[in-house]
């Protein structure tokens, strides 16, 4: 039998489309771009992610010269704020910035390990954390949950 999966996301030419609260975590997101190590790749980005209290925690992609030992920004971001705040292990959403060489703002779309790590946090909180996800050209997607982005994902239960 066959079967088919719909996916809900919307998009915006701007993130002066979004409400306050997810736009100010993309600026948090772009800040984060800052701090990246990626002097292998020349791709900076920033992950920001906003705590049940309001609070935003942050993370930027750590990059080595032994490449897969490096990481991601969206993990750092989140296994930081697991590690620093475990309290506040619950996440209302995710805003992820790409910046290119050329020190332009463009799209970093979670990868494959990312997503599994988010989608982990999600079913641990019990409702689902939004995706911010900055494109190019200052366009912007909004997915409603990880699980959106991640179907069929692996989970011990
Ligand atoms: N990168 C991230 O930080 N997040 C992603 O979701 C995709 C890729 C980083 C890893 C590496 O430092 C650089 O981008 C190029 O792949």
């Amino acid at each position: 039998m066959y079967k088919s999966l719909i996916i809900n996301y919307q998009e915006f030419d701007s993130a002066e489309a979004l409400p306050e609260c997810d736009r100010e975590l993309l600026n948090r997101a772009a800040g984060a771009t800052e701090s990246a190590y990626a002097p292998y790749s020349h791709f900076h980005v920033g992950a920001a992610l906003r705590l049940k209290d309001g609070s935003v925690a942050w993370g930027s992609n750590q990059e080595n010269a032994a490449y897969p030992s490096g990481m991601c920004a969206e993990r750092t971001a989140i296994f930081a704020a697991s590690a620093q705040r475990p309290e506040m292990r619950d996440y209302e959403a995710l805003a992820i910035v790409g910046r290119n060489s050329d020190g332009e703002l463009c799209e970093a779309a979670p990868c494959g390990a990312c997503r599994q790590v988010m989608i982990e946090y999600e079913h641990l909180q019990g409702h689902p954390m939004r995706v911010i996800m900055q494109l190019n050209g200052g366009r912007v997607r909004v997915v409603g949950s990880v699980a959106d982005m991640l179907p069929f994902s692996f989970s011990l239960k």
